[in-house]
């Protein structure tokens, strides 16, 4: 029978984020006063604030995720004829950064942490390979260190793919700092977000912080003087104002994810043969932009938490392999066992920072009911 209840999946904008509402549109209206619309103050305190966060010595803020991770690659001279290693599984921009800037995605599998697997690397490796691209998925952090070792060997370069990480840390290191460069997304979905497109790149070199900024920006050294020809890449100032206000809320939004998470973990542990929880590793900050689980008959539970008014969404059906778009790397169904298996089981469930007590335990139950398991006593 279908409920009235309705938990959806994302919900955007709630009454408690009306203060947040107030401060930002302030702020807009000075920044608008002051005719700051194209970097500026806003964009700056933004990359302060930023590469603080990330323990970083530099950030520059760019109009999009995708754009962070190819100026990244460009940034280090990737292009024709380079291979970077990445994972199939994840979102399609990181594969697709690697394709724009001419070089060629090689895939790699990934473990039972849904992130690269550090022991299927060296097999990715040739003589054209220039970097791997280590995707934090959902907000966990890669085996960094192993994939330390391996770029080390081969020395390639670690350009991670920290869009859907900010805030996460692997041995105290935060996300943007584990690698060469981290590329972000402030995507309204992210955790930390603009009202639009945007994205950041952090990094602890000068001299590759110095190329961003004139890559983001005509290649323009000052008004008059142009080094090379590039794009418009700038971060509005607008969409700074709104990121620099919402990261005063970060580490709230942040703790408000894992505790939701940690319900989770706690309430479907047990129920072993049907959900598999991903192991938490003690050295890793997961922050839970989302939450996925590997689920026994995956599409049926979705279907009947979706008749409980329940949302829940899958990330991703389809790996970058199996897509259209990447026919011509020639691979195929099978090639990634693990990636072409989680792709069957896992599912996100909502894990927003406005998700309230009683919904994680409307949703647990729900969970419990699918495959009738009662709470354990
Ligand atoms: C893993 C990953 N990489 C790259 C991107 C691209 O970011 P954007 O949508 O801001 O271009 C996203 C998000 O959309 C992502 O989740």
């Amino acid at each position: 029978m279908a409920s009235n209840f309705r938990i959806p999946f994302i919900d955007l904008f709630t009454d408690s984020k009306r203060e947040l509402l107030r401060g930002t549109l302030a702020r807009i209206e000075e920044t608008v006063t002051k005719s700051q619309f194209i970097l500026g103050d806003a964009v700056s305190e933004f990359e302060r604030d930023f590469a603080k966060l990330s323990g970083t010595t530099h950030a520059v803020a760019v109009n999009s995720g995708l754009d962070a991770l190819i100026l990244s690659l460009r940034a280090v001279g990737i292009g024709k004829g380079d291979e970077v290693i990445t994972a199939p599984n994840s979102f399609i921009a990181t594969a697709a950064a690697i394709a724009l800037v001419g070089a060629k995605p090689v895939f790699a599998d990934v473990g039972e942490d849904f992130n690269l697997d550090p022991s299927k690397l060296e097999a990715a490796m040739t003589a054209k390979t220039r970097a791997i691209m280590p995707v934090h998925l959902t907000g966990n952090p890669c085996r960094m260190e192993q994939i330390r070792d391996v770029a080390d060997a081969f020395r390639v370069k670690i350009i991670e793919d920290a869009a859907q990480a900010v805030g996460a840390a692997y041995d105290d290191v935060p996300a943007g700092a584990l690698g060469l460069m981290g590329a972000f997304s402030l995507h309204p979905l992210k955790n930390l977000h603009a009202w639009g497109d945007g994205g950041i790149i952090t990094t602890n070199s000068q001299e590759l912080a110095d190329n961003l900024k004139l890559q983001r920006n005509h290649g323009l050294k000052n008004r008059d003087e142009v080094e090379f020809y590039s794009y418009n890449s700038r971060l509005d100032s607008i969409q700074a104002v709104v990121a620099l206000q919402h990261l005063k809320l970060l580490d709230e939004t942040t703790d408000q994810r894992r505790a939701h998470a940690h319900l989770y973990d706690e309430r479907l542990g047990d129920l072993g043969e049907h959900i598999k929880i991903p192991m938490r590793e003690k050295r890793v900050k997961h922050v839970f932009h989302v939450y996925q689980l590997r689920a026994k008959n995956r599409d049926a539970l979705k279907a009947y938490l979706a008749e409980q008014g329940i949302e829940t969404k899958v990330h991703y059906p389809i790996p970058i392999h199996w897509q259209k778009a990447s026919a011509y790397l020639g691979y195929k169904k099978g090639d990634f066992p693990v990636c072409d298996r989680l792709a069957g089981e896992i599912l996100s469930l909502p894990v927003r920072e406005n998700l309230k007590d009683d919904e994680i335990d409307f949703i647990c139950d729900a969970v419990r009911k699918f495959y009738r398991v009662a709470k354990a006593a």
